[in-house]
């Protein structure tokens, strides 16, 4: 099976520091994803202090696995550099995905936290890390060693596929 089919949502983390090098690969992995137009309109803020950390991780009730993570990756979504009105959801979308199967390629457990629409997390998280306007702070990703076992149950479900005609 593919690694798509051994990623999970991993939100406990041990405490050791993920490499540096790693870290790349991970944001080399995201700047791998398709795009509209081939637009990335993407940028990334790495937070790695245990204060930031912890300050993100209160911004909402569901982020609270951002505290323990070895570091957060926010992908934003950059509006100069969208060229496709309305598609920046999408390609920030295969860019986060990218991230997540890349750190399951490395041995890293990892979750999604998700920011954007909401406004007040947006705000929240634009206010903290001083992101312009321009950007759209779309989702803050913990990445960590994984602290925690769970087998990955598979969710082909043959009623949700149709052929030809709905
Ligand atoms: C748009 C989006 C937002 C999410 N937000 C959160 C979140 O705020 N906190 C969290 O713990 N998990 C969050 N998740 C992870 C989902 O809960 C998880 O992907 C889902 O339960 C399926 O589990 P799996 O990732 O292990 O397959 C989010 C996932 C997506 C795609």
């Amino acid at each position: 099976m593919s690694l798509i089919f051994k990623r999970k949502s991993i939100r406990k983390y041990k405490d050791k520091k993920i490499p540096d090098d790693v870290i790349e690969n991970l944001l080399k992995a995201g700047m791998q994803a398709p795009s509209a137009c081939n637009a990335q309109p993407w940028e990334f803020i790495v937070v790695s202090s245990d204060e930031d950390k912890r300050a993100i991780s209160k911004m909402h009730k569901f982020a609270t696995p951002a505290a323990k993570a070895s570091h957060l990756i926010i992908t934003l979504g950059n509006l100069n550099e969208s060229k496709v009105h309305g598609m920046i959801e999408q390609d920030l979308g295969a860019c986060n995905e990218n991230i997540l199967l890349q750190a399951t390629y490395e041995g890293l457990g990892a979750v999604w936290l998700g920011f954007h629409p909401i406004e007040d997390r947006v705000l929240k998280l634009k206010e903290y890390l001083n992101i312009p306007d321009y950007c759209i702070p779309f989702s803050v990703i913990c990445v960590g060693y994984p602290d925690s076992e769970s087998e990955v149950k598979l969710r082909y479900d043959e009623s949700k596929v149709h052929f030809d005609r709905f």
